[in-house]
């Protein structure tokens, strides 16, 4: 059954039987006044897009495949702790679907037992300083088996499916992530980044950890300390110096 458990999160659902990117047509909706919390969901996408220009690997009915469209009236520079928001809302409803125990690698990578099952994408449309709508592209692995996953992220991905040995009901996760980011957000709204910014530490992987952080300007490696009110990412470097990371890829020293 599809029970909707929300006031606006996923409402307004355009459901796709196959697209190039769900990122792409929920732009176009949110330019043409789409309600906040509409949703746009595929059940393939021949061009799914990924952090820094990657592709997303988004085959046929194995995964949720979606794009939520948010229009928080907020200045552009809070618009990563929106996408830290999704992330703990998204771990969440794993939890309460599988019983499975996600990790967060920041910003936004959900893994389990250290393989991606969940990548986020968070994507602006702004006038001057302000977010006009948030678009939040949300891929999840959930019934791939192990040898679907392409030779590339064998060893690098999984699927919810794998991680339980059951077959998890889409439609219900779905769900659970609509009523948990709804709930996540509308806190988030009125009390701000804090409350988030615990629960998020509570489920990242790298904090405490030594690790590198691969940015377009080169590498900064240290001890991750944690994130700041914007959901920057503060890594301690072996001289002392605090350094502040916004975008980069993290690879963890274990
Ligand atoms: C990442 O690089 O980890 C982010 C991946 C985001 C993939 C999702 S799938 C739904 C939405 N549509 C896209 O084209 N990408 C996002």
């Amino acid at each position: 059954s599809f029970g909707l458990k929300t006031e606006f999160m996923g409402r307004s659902i355009h459901y796709e039987e196959k697209v190039d990117s769900t990122q792409k047509i929920a732009h176009r909706l949110a330019t043409d006044g789409a309600v906040e919390g509409t949703v746009v969901v595929a059940e393939e996408q021949t061009l799914g897009r990924g952090r820094l220009d990657r592709r997303w690997h988004s085959p046929k009915y194995t995964g949720i495949w979606m794009s939520i469209i948010l229009k928080p009236n907020l200045p552009m520079h809070k618009a990563p702790q929106l996408t830290l928001v999704t992330a703990v809302a998204v771990v969440q409803a794993i939890e309460d679907v599988t019983g499975l125990l996600p990790q967060i690698k920041w910003p936004n990578d959900i893994l389990i037992d250290g393989k991606k099952v969940t990548g986020i994408l968070t994507e602006l449309q702004a006038d001057a300083d302000r977010i006009n709508a948030i678009i939040i592209g949300i891929g999840i692995n959930v019934n791939q088996k192990l040898e679907d996953f392409p030779e590339d992220i064998l060893h690098t991905a999984t699927s919810l499916s794998v991680e339980t040995g059951q077959v998890i009901s889409r439609a219900g996760l779905m769900q659970a992530v609509f009523a948990r980011l709804e709930k996540l957000y509308l806190t988030y709204l009125k009390d701000g980044f804090y409350p988030i910014k615990l629960l998020w530490e509570g489920y990242a992987l790298s904090i405490g950890k030594e690790i590198i952080a691969r940015t377009v300007t080169g590498d900064i490696a240290g001890k991750a300390l944690g994130i700041t009110e914007d959901g920057v990412l503060k890594i301690q470097q072996e001289d002392g110096e605090i350094r502040h990371v916004y975008s980069a890829d993290i690879i963890i020293n274990e």
